[in-house]
């Protein structure tokens, strides 16, 4: 594994030499943890988290191997994914790989891609993701209640060439709704004001699984943050305070360097974004991570500069653009199938019915459902597509989103990109598994539907999914 050295600094390049090794890639997985014939276990199973800190009760989760967030996996690009899911809860779960274009049947979508796997038993999934990038990994049934109750890990997949950093940290990001007992509020998931709602908001923000973590940063150095939304419903708004970082790339795929400056980077549900920080402050200075999204602003994390400097120097030359991904950019907008799709219902959004399970019912039958959203009028994943379209064909989706709420839409198996938005043609949007759609907002998304198969695309605020904002089209083979 050379490529791994050239990410490292001296001291972490000794420290690997001498009888740290051991010891420095434990909480990576890498592939090198509980194996099976060449498997990575992954047991979903019930665990305890410190989530309230050292001194506050361990609060009961589900997670996978038993821990929140799950173990990190890390390949390199080109090489392959072998994970056996082996599902120790009490009722069906599957593994989905957000942002990953994977095969179809590696997709992780009961009822769509494969059989939900029962209490006892395991799933193999093998595959080699296509592009490098930040991505994560969550279960694809009962998703509103399983992700919050803490199953969700973070998949890495490295650049062949390794970009100059000093340092690669992952900041998971998730808040739970713990009662005053510290146990998780499981009496509301289901919560009908939530569904119709915002979704399911939390009161107990964690980064990595902690509170309020502080973080440690060494004068000079320069480091990779890759940050990732697990929040069931939770639009963040973050800053680092006083401190300006470089977006390096949004949800796995890579974008023109961009300076932050004091602007607030928003991250929806689902959706990652990868930072290039350069440690330029004085040595014993303090930055926070702040989210002030709905609520008062919150510090999520703390970095505290230490002392001493590091000893190389990434962080001198400028920021450079990350390798880009063997993804199809070549969009054939003139002879394109397009498609409008509406957003509809939840609270004040006037629906007044629509079609579930083949049957139209009014709205009250539908909330007797537990079913309040809509796409084009039909509720859930059905037995027809909302569209079927040959391979290599370039997909317009137009999405009017004509409910009180935004919703972070999510396609499966592609990457799509911005092309127009209320009307006027957007340039150079980037590449995005999950985009944020305003309420009122009438956006236009483009993709090469390239990848063989049935895929869900659905809004990613889990209650929302729950509650009808789902659906799945059909790229033929
Ligand atoms: Cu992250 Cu269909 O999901
Ligand atoms: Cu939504």
């Amino acid at each position: 594994m050379p490529h791994r050295f050239m990410t490292m600094n001296r001291r972490q390049f000794l420290q690997l030499a001498g009888a740290g090794a051991g010891a420095m890639l434990l909480p990576r997985l890498a592939f090198g943890g509980k194996e099976q014939d060449g498997f990575t276990i992954l047991e979903a199973r019930p665990g305890k988290a410190r989530l309230k800190g050292r001194w506050g009760p361990a609060t009961d989760i589900w997670g996978y191997g038993g821990t929140v967030p799950g173990p990190e996996l890390r390949v390199r690009q080109g090489e392959e994914v072998r994970v056996r899911l082996v599902n120790r809860l009490s009722q069906p779960t599957s593994i989905h790989w957000h942002g990953v274009r994977t095969p179809n049947a590696m997709d992780g979508v009961p009822g769509l891609t494969q059989k939900a796997v029962a209490p006892g038993e395991s799933f193999d999934y093998v595959f080699t993701p296509p592009d490098a990038g930040t991505f994560w990994y969550h279960p694809h049934i009962q998703t509103y209640e399983q992700v919050a109750r803490g199953l969700y890990g973070i998949l890495i997949v490295e650049e062949k060439e390794a970009p100059a950093f000093d340092r690669d940290l992952t900041l998971v990001i998730d808040d739970w709704r713990l009662r005053r007992d510290g146990q998780i509020d499981a009496a509301s998931f289901t919560n009908m004001g939530d569904w119709s709602h915002g979704g399911r908001y939390g009161n107990w923000p964690t980064v990595n699984g902690r509170y309020q973590p502080v973080l440690p940063l060494t004068p000079g150095e320069r480091v990779r943050l890759r940050l990732v939304n697990c929040c069931n419903a939770r639009i963040l708004s973050l800053t680092l305070r006083g401190q300006s970082a470089t977006i390096i790339a949004l949800d796995g795929q890579p974008v023109a360097p961009l300076e932050t400056g004091e602007r607030p980077i928003y991250l929806a549900p689902a959706q990652r974004v990868d930072l290039a920080l350069d440690a330029s402050l004085p040595a014993g200075s303090e930055v926070s991570l702040v989210e002030a999204g709905q609520d008062l602003p919150v510090d999520l994390a703390r970095f505290r500069y230490g002392e001493k400097p590091s000893a190389t120097r990434a962080g001198r030359a400028p920021v450079s653009r990350l390798a880009d991904n063997p993804l199809s950019d070549r969009l054939s907008l003139s002879d394109a199938y397009r498609i409008d799709i509406a957003l509809e219902g939840g609270a004040m959004g006037g629906m007044r019915s629509a079609r579930y399970r083949g049957k139209t019912m009014s709205i009250r039958e539908l909330v007797d459902n537990g079913q309040v959203w809509a796409l084009n009028g039909e509720v859930g994943i059905g037995d027809k597509p909302i569209f079927d379209v040959e391979r290599g064909r370039t997909v317009v989706m137009t999405l009017h989103n004509q409910t009180a709420f935004p919703h972070p839409m999510h396609a499966h198996g592609h990457h799509f990109r911005v092309i127009a938005q209320n009307g006027k043609p957007v340039k150079g949007a980037p590449w995005r598994d999950t985009e944020l759609i305003f309420p009122r907002d009438k956006v236009s998304l483009a993709f090469v539907a390239d990848n063989p198969g049935k895929w869900a695309f659905h809004c990613h605020t889990l209650e929302h999914a729950q509650a009808g904002m789902i659906t799945w089209f059909n790229v033929q083979a």
